[in-house]
């Protein structure tokens, strides 16, 4: 594995940088992490600290890691790879089946190889380690083990830092609690279901993953927001955990003044778990969303007229060329496979080909609709000829959730082809529960409900030559 001379020279001075930065603690730690873990080319990097109990070892940077895996425990010190804290290098080339390893089922599902762990020394005294960790079976060359010592001893420095063990001390306490309780030593499985939701719209959202293949976790994890003394005295717990997106979400279809409430949860918990990704999802969005397929409460909503004009059809056609113009430029001297999804993408797609100054072949894709009834998204109309070898540009109309572009790039993917992007003409970013990157975007758009030039309210609008924006009176007569 590993990284050139260059590569390690240029880390150090970065991680120095980072060391002696203004930011918070955290932030630090967690850059950290991501600069030695892409020095020496592994996926992923934590740096553990010693309570000043040094009993356990405490996460306090993180990077390439699910939060699942963060979780499994805090590790006990005496038990997980106790050579690193007697001051050595240790390597272990398949974590599934050392039997160093504490958890190795968990590491297995999150499809971990190799790892290896340098010690922190303070002053000679093993203060905690920085452990890396590869999907593929690697080994690490000398270089990179004395890379990482380096930034072990600059973490040891760091460490001199008062805040950073408050930081310890705090996670410390939480821990010990966890560990006390019998659900601590119990990671939940991808399997485990609940027998019931809090709330109906729980269950919707479940199945509409369930129809996207989303691997998902109900309530799995509970987030201490503030103590009083040792006492955790408030906590958070999101509805939902996707292990594939690394994402925690939260639904508010609770009433509107509670989500000020909410609200404030969800600052407070990513000001204490920076590492957390999660999105709140409030009603109007979901409502929004299980619409779009004609379903739940705002399907039934009765649409009289566009309110708005949100892109006039000149506005559309400019950018159009232009993106044109971008593509054309990039893929100059090579033949273009443009892959469009059915049936949103009709419009854009005939206008885009028309401004390529490109040899391009065309093609396109259908999936089936969300409808509730428990079946799972498939591929309803596939590719007419293979696309391996040949370079992809996967045409979309708008990117909402990105659960439709996730299955179909996965599926495209699979068949190999030379290069895969995708351009999209509108992108709707509030709603983004898959990030996705996009290379060619026409328009950032807000979270409304539009529809023309392609978008249909249950199959009406496509042929409007403009972009506009349904009267928000209108889709609230569905109930929202
Ligand atoms: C639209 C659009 C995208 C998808 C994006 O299709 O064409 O494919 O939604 O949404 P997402 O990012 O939330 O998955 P739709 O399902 O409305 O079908 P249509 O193309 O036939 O209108």
């Amino acid at each position: 594995m590993g990284g050139s001379r260059g590569s390690y020279y240029l880390a150090l001075k970065q991680i120095n940088k980072l060391a002696n930065s203004a930011f918070g603690l955290r932030k630090i730690c967690n850059s950290i992490a991501k600069s030695a873990a892409k020095t020496v080319a592994a996926n992923g990097c934590r740096i553990l600290l010693l309570d000043t109990q040094k009993e356990y070892l405490i996460t306090v940077g993180a990077h390439g890691l699910s939060d699942l895996y963060l979780r499994k425990g805090p590790l006990d010190g005496r038990k997980s790879l106790p050579d690193i804290l007697e001051g050595r290098v240790v390597f272990i080339a398949d974590a599934t089946k050392d039997e160093r390893v504490q958890h190795p089922e968990v590491a297995q599902a999150q499809g971990i190889s190799s790892i290896l762990g340098v010690p922190i020394l303070n002053k000679g005294e093993a203060k905690g380690e920085i452990r890396i960790y590869t999907r593929e079976p690697c080994q690490f060359s000398d270089a990179d083990k004395s890379f990482l010592l380096s930034v072990a001893d600059i973490c040891a420095v760091l460490l001199e830092r008062a805040e950073l063990y408050q930081l310890v001390e705090k996670d410390y306490k939480v821990s010990k609690k966890r560990i006390k309780s019998a659900q601590a030593s119990q990671l939940p499985t991808a399997s485990l279901r609940p027998t019931s939701f809090a709330h109906p719209s729980e269950e919707e959202f479940a199945k509409w993953l369930d129809f996207y293949r989303m691997e998902w976790l109900y309530e799995p994890r509970s987030f201490p927001l503030q103590w009083k003394g040792d006492e955790v005295a408030e906590m958070f717990t999101p509805d939902f955990y996707l292990p594939e997106l690394d994402l925690y979400v939260e639904l508010t279809t609770l009433k509107q003044n509670l989500i000020t409430e909410k609200n404030r949860k969800m600052r407070q918990l990513k000001e204490l778990y920076p590492e957390i990704n999660i999105r709140l999802l409030n009603k109007g969005d979901y409502l929004q969303l299980l619409a779009k397929y004609g379903y739940g409460p705002l399907g039934e909503a009765k649409v009289k007229g566009v309110d708005q004009v949100l892109y006039s059809h000149t506005q559309i056609q400019r950018r159009v060329r232009a993106l044109a113009r971008r593509i054309s430029h990039d893929y100059a001297g090579q033949q273009l496979v443009l892959v469009g999804i059915l049936k949103g993408v009709v419009c854009f797609m005939a206008d885009l080909m028309q401004h390529l100054s490109l040899p391009v072949t065309l093609d396109f894709m259908a999936i089936s609709y969300y409808s509730g009834d428990g079946q799972a998204v498939k591929i309803t109309r596939d590719l007419d000829s293979s696309i391996t070898g040949q370079h992809v540009l996967m045409v979309e109309d708008i990117v909402d959730t990105g659960m439709t572009l996730n299955y179909v790039l996965r599926h495209l993917s699979s068949h190999n082809p030379a290069s895969l992007r995708v351009c999209t003409l509108l992108d709707k970013r509030a709603r983004r529960l898959v990030n996705i990157p996009l290379d060619y975007i026409g328009f950032e758009i807000p979270d409304e409900f539009i529809v023309g030039y392609g978008l249909d309210y249950k199959g009406e609008y496509r042929n409007l030559p403009f972009i506009g924006i349904l009267h928000p009176e209108l889709i609230r007569e569905g109930g929202l």
